[in-house]
C-alpha cells in the first residue's frame, strides 16, 4: 500500500525503546522510505575507531567524519548501511560500538554534518526517520513527531532478547543503556529530548504491531484521511 500523502514523521526516544523496529514497519506500511540515523553515527564511530583514532579526539574525529561517505541503501526490503562502500550493517551493532558512540554523538561538528546529510535525505517528504534529535533539530517542521519511551526495564529485557547485548548480563545492558541515555540527554548539542509537539508513545506493555497501529492512526489524523 502507498499511503496517499507524502508526510514526513519523527520518531525519537532514547536507546532500545523500540524506535527502529517500529519506524522500519511503519514506514513499510505507509510505502514510505525509513531513515535509521543512529545508523549514521554508528558508522561514522566504526570509521573513527578502524583508523585508529581515539573517539574523544574532537578534530581528529571530525576529519575522518567529513571524509567517509555514509550510505544508506534498500536491500531486500530492509536498510543496509555502507561505509566507503562497504556494507558495514552488523559491525555497527557490536559492543564496541555501543561503548563509543555516544562519545561520537556529542560531537558538534559532526552532528552539524550528519543533521545536513539527513535534511537533504528527508526534503521530499514520504519518510520515517528516527533518532534521538529529528523532532527538536533535523525536522523541526515534521507533520508528525512521536517520543517513544518504555521503562528501563523493558527496554534492558529486549535488549537481551534480540542478542544485541552479546553475552551482557541484564544488569549490565541496563547499566550501558542508562550510560548512554545519560551522555545523550545532557550533551550540549541535539540532546535527547521530547520536542514541545510530540506525541508521547509509552510502549512497556504494548507490542510492536500495536505501537505501528497507533502511530498509523496519527498519521491519518494528521494526513486528514
Ligand atoms: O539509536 P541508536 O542506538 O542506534 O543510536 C546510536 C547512538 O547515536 C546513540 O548513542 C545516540 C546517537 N544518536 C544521536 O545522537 N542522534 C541521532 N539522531 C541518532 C542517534
Amino acid at each position: 500500500m502507498t499511503f496517499p500523502k507524502k508526510l514526513t514523521i519523527a520518531i525519537d526516544g532514547p536507546a532500545a525503546s523500540g524506535k527502529s523496529t517500529t519506524a522500519r514497519l511503519l514506514a513499510k506500511k505507509l510505502g514510505y522510505v525509513y531513515i535509521d540515523t543512529g545508523a549514521m553515527y554508528r558508522a561514522i564511530t566504526l570509521a573513527v575507531l578502524q583508523s585508529g583514532a581515539d573517539p574523544s579526539h574532537k578534530e581528529e574525529s571530525e576529519k575522518i567524519a567529513a571524509k567517509s561517505l555514509i550510505e544508506l541503501k534498500i536491500i531486500n526490503g530492509t536498510q543496509q548501511t555502507f561505509l566507503d562502500g562497504i556494507d558495514v550493517s552488523s559491525q555497527i551493532r557490536s559492543p564496541q560500538i555501543d561503548k563509543a558512540v555516544s562519545e561520537i554523538a556529542t560531537n558538534a561538528a559532526i552532528r552539524k554534518l550528519m543533521v545536513r546529510q539527513q535534511q537533504r535525505l528527508a526534503e521530499n517528504g514520504g519518510i520515517v526517520m528516527d533518532g534521538r534529535d529529528i523532532g527538536t533539530v533535523v525536522l523541526p517542521t515534521a507533520d508528525l513527531k512521536i517520543f517513544m519511551n518504555a521503562s528501563i526495564e523493558a527496554r534492558a529485557l529486549r535488549r537481551l532478547k534480540d542478542q544485541s547485548g552479546q553475552g551482557l548480563s541484564l544488569e549490565e545492558i541496563k547499566k550501558d543503556i542508562e550510560r548512554r541515555d545519560h551522555i545523550d540527554s545532557t550533551r550540549k548539542d541535539g540532546p535527547l529530548k521530547k520536542a514541545a509537539d510530540a506525541r508521547e508513545l509509552d510502549n512497556s506493555s504494548l507490542s510492536i504491531d500495536e505501537q505501528v497501529e497507533i502511530i498509523f492512526k496519527w498519521a491519518k489524523e494528521v494526513a486528514q484521511i
